[in-house]
């Protein structure tokens, strides 16, 4: 795993998206992987600015979804739908059958899991992975388990999980209990990963995420077995690291 320590939450979105900017101009059709919550909004909206400026064409790329709510349709403000096409998709030129996200009002979880795997796999798969990370080491939504399921699945979210992300709901009582999520098998065939972490409430994860041997406790380990992951953290998240410049 390649760390790289930043300075702040500015320095952490300008370089990720610097490069983003290096995959799609090497590769226009390049194939993305996107996350959503709090941290890559930074890079989403440098994005946006790059674009304006000429020095980004999505034309042809395509991109897919990291998960989904199970049960919250596309409208629902707190869809992940609803936030990538506010934050994101709507302020560039990506064709909108180049987008992919997973349907969070299904009525066939396993067809959309199945469906989904196919056409990453049919579009020739991530070149390169976006992904956060949650304070109790999920990636997706791959929750700590005993096992990881590796495809794309319904997932139960844990009470942390729950907690963490009602501070975008009104109540806890709203957070849906459940969401469709991308496999660590999805996640570990990308081509490249960049995770993101930054503050000091992700130091901890971070740590146990490059120095904890491996474990199914803490999900985003097992990028430990990628060849080609960068973890892009600011000095906070980074404050648990020994050696760290
Ligand atoms: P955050 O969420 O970016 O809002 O911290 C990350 C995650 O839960 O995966």
């Amino acid at each position: 795993m390649k760390v790289t320590i930043v300075r702040d939450y500015r320095e952490l979105s300008s370089k990720t998206a610097q490069l983003i900017t290096e995959q799609i101009i090497n590769k226009k059709n390049s194939v993305l992987g996107l996350a959503t919550g709090s941290t890559p909004i930074g890079v989403y909206q440098e994005l946006i600015r790059k674009f304006q400026k000429g020095e980004l064409d999505f034309s042809k790329v395509a991109t897919f979804n990291l998960d989904e709510y199970y049960g919250l349709s596309p409208e629902h403000p707190q869809s992940y739908y609803f936030f990538m096409w506010n934050i994101l998709f709507k302020h560039i030129n990506l064709k909108k059958e180049n987008v992919h996200l997973l349907n969070g009002i299904t009525e066939n979880i396993d067809k959309e899991c199945k469906q989904y795997e196919a056409l990453i796999k049919k579009s020739g798969g991530i070149d390169l992975q976006i992904l956060g990370i949650g304070d109790n080491g999920h990636i997706g939504f791959n929750e700590p388990d005993i096992s990881l399921n590796t495809q794309t699945h319904l997932v139960n979210l844990t009470a942390k999980t729950i907690r963490a992300n009602s501070r975008f709901f009104n109540t806890a009582q709203e957070v849906p209990k459940k969401a469709i999520t991308m496999g660590i098998g999805t996640i570990m065939q990308a081509r490249k990963i960049i995770l993101l972490a930054n503050g000091k409430r992700k130091a901890r994860v971070i740590e146990r995420t490059i120095n904890s041997p491996i474990t199914t406790k803490v999900p985003a380990s097992v990028l430990q077995l990628h060849n080609d992951v960068t973890i892009m953290v600011d000095q906070e998240a980074a404050s648990q690291l020994v050696n760290q410049k």
